[in-house]
Formats: structure tokens, sequence, C-alpha cells
């Protein structure tokens, strides 16, 4: 089962907007959409009448009778495009504005996942996570966009359009969720061999939840409490795993792969690939490449009875 079979109905659709974007870009597609249908139902009607018309005998009357059709449908064809290309670069407009109180996050494009910064003003209120961005609802959130090695695409159909993540170049998107939700966004644009791997959740949460959630982002990573999570921890540090993974609060502090500090809390790994579970995790350790192939995290060589508290250890990171 799947983790948007689990979820419900329209977590991922641009048809059931969850903010103002989303809506707006809805309300565009409507217009189009309607437009459209009746000028194909138009035609086809043109077009039947014409075939079974019976044939006026007069040419003169009959040149002169097209002449005016095609004119009109000329005039008509251009009015209703003019219309169109109106009504699409007035949303676009409105979908450009940025208000300059908007909270801030950097989204980082990265073969094949989400890095993503939770700034402030305060160094040591940034948090950064991975796969999951968390946002309060009704309120404006500015998402810087980068990449770090290819062009991907940053598409919450729910929220908003796409928005391209370009190396060396940083673009922007405003998300305004108007519900608590959760939604999944995925990368649009090909970046290779998972790219079809490459999606993310976005949970939009009540402004209360989202202070508590982010104070709790904010705080270091647990101390191992029992016995097996400190075993846990003393494997993972001996391990392969800190040379890629930051632990905050330990001496982790790689940062080529997402960051672990509160991983047990996020609902998915490898970028909305698996469920966040006890077994997902052990597979993912031990054999990510079957998971999904090419991705950069080597497998795990472990001894004889270390996968479990190296577990336990991931399992008790909230
Ligand atoms: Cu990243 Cu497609």
């Amino acid at each position: 089962m799947t983790l948007a079979m689990l979820s419900g109905r329209g977590i991922q659709s641009a048809l059931e907007p969850a903010g103002e974007h989303a809506e707006r870009i809805a309300s565009l597609w409507d217009v189009f959409l309607g437009v459209s249908a009746v000028v194909y139902v138009l035609v086809i009607a043109f077009l039947f009448l014409a075939l079974f018309r019976r044939r006026r005998e007069d040419s003169a009357d009959r040149s002169r009778s097209a002449f005016l059709a095609v004119s009109i449908s000329t005039v008509l064809t251009t009015l209703v495009l003019f219309g169109l290309l109106v009504s699409s670069i007035v949303t676009g407009r409105r979908l450009a504005q940025m208000p300059a109180h908007a909270l801030s996050v950097t989204v980082t494009g990265r073969q094949w996942w989400w890095q993503v910064d939770y700034e402030s003003a305060d160094p040591s209120k940034r948090v950064t996570s991975a796969n999951e961005l968390t946002i309060p609802a009704g309120v404006p959130v500015r998402v810087q966009l980068q990449s770090s090695d290819v062009v991907h695409s940053f598409w919450v159909p729910n929220l908003h359009g796409k928005q391209d993540l370009i190396p060396g170049h940083e673009n922007a998107i405003l998300l305004e969720a108007s519900r608590p939700g959760v939604y999944r966004g995925q990368c649009a644009e090909f970046c290779g061999y998972q790219h079809a791997k490459m999606a993310l959740w976005v949970n939009v949460l009540d402004p209360k939840d989202y202070e508590r959630w982010i104070a709790a982002e904010r705080a270091t990573s647990r101390i191992p409490a029992t016995p097996e999570q400190r075993k846990g921890q003393e494997i993972f540090m001996s391990s392969p795993c800190p040379l890629c993974h930051n632990i905050q609060g330990t001496d982790a502090s790689g940062r080529t792969g997402p960051d672990l500090t509160h991983i047990a809390s996020r609902r998915s790994i490898a970028a909305a690939t698996l469920p966040n579970n006890r077994g997902n995790l052990a597979g993912w350790i031990l054999d990510p490449q079957h998971v999904k192939p090419g991705s950069f995290m080597p497998p795990m060589v472990l001894e004889q009875g270390e996968l479990e508290p190296l577990l336990t250890y991931l399992e008790s990171l909230r």
C-alpha cells in the first residue's frame, strides 16, 4: 500500500486547491476548459452543418456567404484567444506577487531528495530537515528554491504551480495554504535515474501547532535513554553514516545526505518513497540500491546483532 493510498484522496491534485495560488490556477484552468469546450462544440456543429447542407446553385451567392463566414470566425477566434491571453497574464501577475512579511524557507533540490532549511535571523534558530516541508496554515511562506546539482522542479499541485530549481540561480515561490492538511509534492523536471522517486510531503499545521513543531525541531537530537539506544548510537558513529548525515548534538556532521536529527518524526524515508517504519528503515539501510537504484546511499555492512540497536536508535530520534 502506498502512502498516497493511506492518506486518502486529493492529496496530490491540482483540481483540489488548498491555497489561494492553486485556486487561481484552478480558476484559470476552468476558464480555458469552458471556452475550449464551447469552441469545440461549435466547430463540430458547423462541420456537420457544412456536410449535410444542400449546396446552393448560385456561385456568386456562395462565395459571398463563404467570405462572411471566414471573416466572422477569424474575428471571433482572435477575440477568444485575446481573452484567454489576458486572463492568463492577469493570473500570472497575481501569482508573482511576494509579500515582504512572509516566513522564509529554503528548499534545495538534490539527486534525488529535498533539503529543507527553515530560515531565521537568529542562526541558532535555523533548522535543517529533509523531504518534508511543514508550514502554518493561513501564513504566506516564501520558499526559496535552489539546486546543488541539476535542474529540478518543485511542484505541490494542491498549493501552487511548478517552479524550477536551477544550479547557480535562486528562484522563489510563495505558498499560502488555506487549511491544515497533508499534501504531496513531486519533482516535475526529469533530473536523472530516480527522478520519479523524488517526492516530498507538505504538512500544513494550525499556526499554534506549527510553533510547537518548530520549537521541537530546533532542539538537538534526543540523548539515548536506554542501553539499546546507546549501543545503536555507537554503531552509527563508528560506521560511515556520519560522513554523509548530520545529527544535531552529536559528532555526526555530514552534509551530503539528509539531516537525521529528527528522522523518526518524518512520515517517510528516501524522499517519500517508503513509509517511515522499522521494517522499511532496515531495508533501506541494508540495500538502498534495491529500493532506489542509482541513489548515492551505499549499502551498510553490519555485523550480526548490530541492525536492531541501530534501528532502535534511529527510531528514538523524534
Ligand atoms: Cu529532481 Cu526530477
